[in-house]
């Protein structure tokens, strides 16, 4: 059951510990408009709780000693927040450095991750997408349990959708048996394939937990798809891939059926733990 958290930081699964956590929050959020011409995507609510709280929670549950967050200056408002969740008392950003970088221009999610290198501390990073809002466990916690980088250079978020969805997502080309493993090595993602011609039903969405290798990898990796550059070109090219399934429910609050989709689903969690409470 999905409950109503109130994380607390190290709380779960955190055996190896994320130093760094980046959130990048520079995209344009037209799917969301006119909604995101007023306010940033990341600040939208979920019910009752803004899409940024969600993936910070999670960074801390993770064990994030720092939070680097790659924004624009055209999207303010973040910094205000951010103060006001670490002033509350308990606040799950105690102790959390969180820290601020600016991407010029939105010129694709792995240009937004490189931005960020001369914040992070050392060691492998993870990534929130925050508008891949997950619900239930912790999924970033999870990974960083999972993660080994004796044998992983990526471990990535792996959720099966619909073979008539693939075309939408990075695909893994899975090494082997897919069908126990919750941690999949793959050798490839293959970008937007045709339904016919996936390698599997597993997409890849936005949590990573990616080895120190990356920076000089993002460095190397020039436009792709889109003339974006690409965290997934990176991760490719790196080799050493894996997918992992998170226990959570993923909701795309990048359109606008999945952030509606998450907020009923947050709102019937938050009135069952309410009941529940009250029992
Ligand atoms: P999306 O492509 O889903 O986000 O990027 P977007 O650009 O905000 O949305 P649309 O397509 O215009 O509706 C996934 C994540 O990567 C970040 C976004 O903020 C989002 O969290 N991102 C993307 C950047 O920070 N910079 C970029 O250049 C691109």
């Amino acid at each position: 059951m999905m409950t109503r958290r109130r994380p607390n930081r190290r709380e779960t699964f955190n055996m190896m510990g994320i130093d760094t956590v980046v959130l990048p929050v520079a995209g344009n959020g037209s799917r969301m408009r006119p909604a995101t011409d007023a306010i940033a995507k990341e600040m939208l609510p979920i019910y009752d709780t803004p899409l940024l709280q969600f993936a910070l929670s999670e960074a801390a549950a993770a064990g994030a000693r720092r939070i680097v967050l790659v924004t624009r200056a055209s999207k303010p408002g973040f910094d205000k927040y951010i103060d006001h969740l670490a002033a509350q008392p308990d606040s799950f950003l105690a102790g959390v450095d969180v820290q601020f970088v600016e991407q010029d221009e939105p010129l694709g999610l792995g240009h937004a991750v490189l931005c960020a290198r001369r914040c992070t501390l050392p060691g492998a990073i993870g990534v929130i997408l925050p508008d891949d809002l997950i619900l239930g466990e912790p999924a970033l916690a999870e990974m960083a349990a999972s993660f080994d980088p004796r044998r992983m250079k990526s471990l990535v978020a792996a959720q099966k959708v619909d073979r008539a969805s693939v075309g939408s997502y990075g695909i893994f080309d899975i090494d082997g048996d897919d069908s126990i493993a919750r941690v999949m090595p793959a050798h490839d993602l293959v970008e937007k394939p045709d339904p016919e011609k996936a390698p599997s039903q597993y997409a890849a969405v936005g949590r990573y937990v990616l080895a120190e290798e990356i920076w000089d990898q993002l460095e190397r990796t020039g436009p792709g798809a889109g003339d974006e550059i690409q965290l997934t070109d990176a991760i490719t090219a790196l080799g050493g891939i894996h997918g992992f399934r998170f226990s959570g429910r993923r909701y795309d609050c990048g359109n606008k059926e999945g952030w509606f989709a998450a907020t009923e689903a947050y709102r019937r969690s938050c009135l069952q733990s309410e009941l529940t409470a009250a029992e």
